[in-house]
């Protein structure tokens, strides 16, 4: 039993010193890259033909538990949403299939409804590429997204509709 703790600490921890190794710099307003958000679970997908790419959107667990319950107006404090975008790809041995090319960017979405009251509730940030560059010259990136995620201010600033599951 010891043995097992022992162990289960030592992997958490070697698993925390690795991602502080690998971590990437903060947006310009100071949103640092959530961590493991690879591991996050699926909420919707979406495919932009305007922009050729497949987007995958996840969730932390408090906004995955949001989703599949449908406690989404608003999504409740503590939610992160992610979006991971993709090149679109031809499979080599299936055309008709489009897949994940290149890696494009991941951006996210955080409800802090008091923290971010003056951006509908919700802090952004991206980073590009596989380098995951900060995206943006200074904080004021964020009008671009407010551009458009005001659109949808009636769904709490939300584009994705969770995807029906059984
Ligand atoms: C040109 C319009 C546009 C801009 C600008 C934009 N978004 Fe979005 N965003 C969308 C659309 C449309 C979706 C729905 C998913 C999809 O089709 O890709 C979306 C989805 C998202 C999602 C998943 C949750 C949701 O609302 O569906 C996140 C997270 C996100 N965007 C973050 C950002 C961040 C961060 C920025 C600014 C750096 C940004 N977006 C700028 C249009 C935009």
């Amino acid at each position: 039993m010891k043995l097992t703790i022992a162990l289960t600490f030592g992997a958490c921890f070697a698993a925390g010193a690795a991602w502080a190794a690998e971590k990437p710099a903060p947006a310009p307003n100071g949103i640092e890259l959530p961590a493991y958000y690879k591991n996050w679970r699926v909420i919707g997908v979406s495919h932009r033909q305007d922009k050729e790419s497949l987007r995958v959107i996840v969730g932390n667990d408090t906004a995955v538990d949001a989703a599949r319950t449908g406690n989404t107006h608003p999504w409740p404090d503590g939610s992160i949403l992610g979006k991971l975008a993709w090149k679109d790809q031809t499979h080599p041995n299936w055309p008709a299939a489009t897949v994940p090319g290149e890696f494009v960017h991941a951006e996210f979405m955080i409800k802090d409804s008091a923290k971010y009251a003056k951006t509908g509730g919700w802090g952004f940030a991206r980073w590009l590429g596989m380098e995951q560059k900060p995206y943006g010259q200074d904080a004021s990136f964020v009008q671009e997204c407010l551009a458009c995620h005001d659109q949808v201010k009636d769904n709490d600033s939300v584009f994705t509709h969770p995807a029906p599951l059984p």
